[in-house]
Parts: C-alpha cells; structure tokens; sequence
C-alpha cells in the first residue's frame, strides 16, 4: 500500500468519524445550549370556586360559585441547558383571557337577571412559569422526554366587569364595580418532550399542571361579593423550537 492510499483512507476514517460524531454532538442537547419554542398556548382551568359570600344577604349563598373558560395564545418557552440533561426553563406567552361566569342558581334567587352561567367579567392574565426540568433518555437519542418542576407567577393584567352585572338592580344587574383578582404564587408541575428534526429544528409537546389559587372580589349593591377560586388549569402547548 501506497502512503497516499493509507493516508486517503486515514482521511476518510477520520471524516466519517467526525460527521457521525457531529451529527450525534448536534442533535443532542448540551450543557450551554438554548432552545427557543414557539407555539400555541391553550389555557384550560379546572377550576374550583369556593360559594359566594355576599355581605348583604347573610353570607354564603347556597348553590354558587364562579366558573372561567379556555383560551389560547401564542406560547414561548426559552431553555438554557445547565448540564446535557438539565434545563431551566421560561414558559412566557401573550395575554389570556377568560370569561368569568357565574354557576348555580343561587344569586338568581336574589337577581333573577344572573341565571346560571351569566359571563360577570372578563379577566386577563399573564402566567410566566419558571421550571427546573429532567431529561429522561440519553440525549443523543431525536426523542427527548423530560419531566419539570416550577413556580408560576400569574400576574391579572385586566379585570372587567361586564355589562350585565354593572347594571343597575332595576335592570337585572347588581349595580357592581371594582372588581379585584388577585395574583397567584403557586408550583407548576411539566411532562413534555421535543423531537429533534435536525441539528437545529425541533418540534415540542408540553403539559403543564399549574396551581393558581386567588380571591376575587367586587361592590355591588347588596354590598361586597367574594369568592375563592382555584382556577389550577392544564397547560398545552404546541410548538417548533430552535436551538443554537
Ligand atoms: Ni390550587
């Protein structure tokens, strides 16, 4: 064998060698690496409300309670691998918004004009959620599930009441104003998985489930009306991420 051959061959080995190490190197996630998602966001409450606690008429009505709908925006997530295995993460999106509904028939006693599933307000909210998460397989590998622990901070950004309960007690309504959401400090917990395509694209799947407790309250005519409401909604998103 010729030098020239053994150092053809040399170069060949050591090109293969390189590209499949390249290759593997590329589609895992390493220690360093940021991925940027993009998606769909839907924010799904499995609320619970505690009964309404309406000041002037005796406390607690029977047969109430605040309900609150879905909504979905646009979800972006941002990762930093702190080792190949472990990501901090930033969920963040663009405001949702959800209708506020009444349950029960109980304020209908008092106001035939509120039936049950009357929309009361609407109420916009922003839940950045901050999460330490595991991958579970070897990083190599283009399917990468892991599982993630957080703290959300949802921060209501808009609070409105709608026409029908400001209205005046004559015009089926309770005369209501200032109607105030609190913030909610709760723990997030995370399984999804990103499918990488190439060395920078993938696509993601992600849940989150998000213990977002607050009180909201309002004036009305029959005086202060307050519930509790656990609105500790299922998170998905949907998304194409981008790592570099
Ligand atoms: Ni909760």
């Amino acid at each position: 064998m010729s030098k020239h051959f053994l150092s053809r061959k040399l170069s060949t080995l050591i090109l293969t060698a390189a590209l499949g190490t390249f290759s593997t190197v590329a589609l895992s996630h390493q220690q360093g690496d940021w991925i940027a998602r993009v998606g769909a966001a839907t924010v799904d409450p499995d609320e619970s409300s505690s009964l309404l606690n309406v000041s002037g008429l005796g406390g607690n009505i029977a047969d109430s309670g605040l309900g609150v709908d879905a909504d979905t925006q646009a979800g972006f997530t941002f990762a930093y691998m702190l080792t190949d295995k472990l990501a901090v993460e930033l969920l963040a999106a663009t405001p949702f918004k959800h209708d506020v509904t009444l349950t029960g028939s109980g304020i209908a006693g008092a106001q035939p004009g509120l039936p049950d599933g009357s929309k009361i307000a609407s109420v916009e909210h922003l839940p950045p959620t901050l999460s330490l998460q595991y991958f579970l397989r070897d990083s190599s590998s283009a399917f990468k599930p892991y599982v993630g622990i957080g703290i959300n901070y949802t921060v209501i950004l808009d609070e409105d009441l709608s026409a029908g309960i400001k209205a005046d007690i004559a015009d089926g309504g309770l005369a209501a104003s200032n109607l105030d959401v609190d913030n909610s400090l709760g723990l997030a917990l995370q399984i999804g998985a990103d499918y990488q395509l190439n060395d920078q694209w993938l696509l993601n799947a992600s849940i989150w489930n998000i213990d977002i407790d607050t009180e909201a309250s309002l004036d009305s005519a029959v005086g202060e009306v307050k519930a509790d409401l656990d609105i500790d909604p299922w998170v998905y998103m949907l998304s194409v991420g981008y790592k570099f």
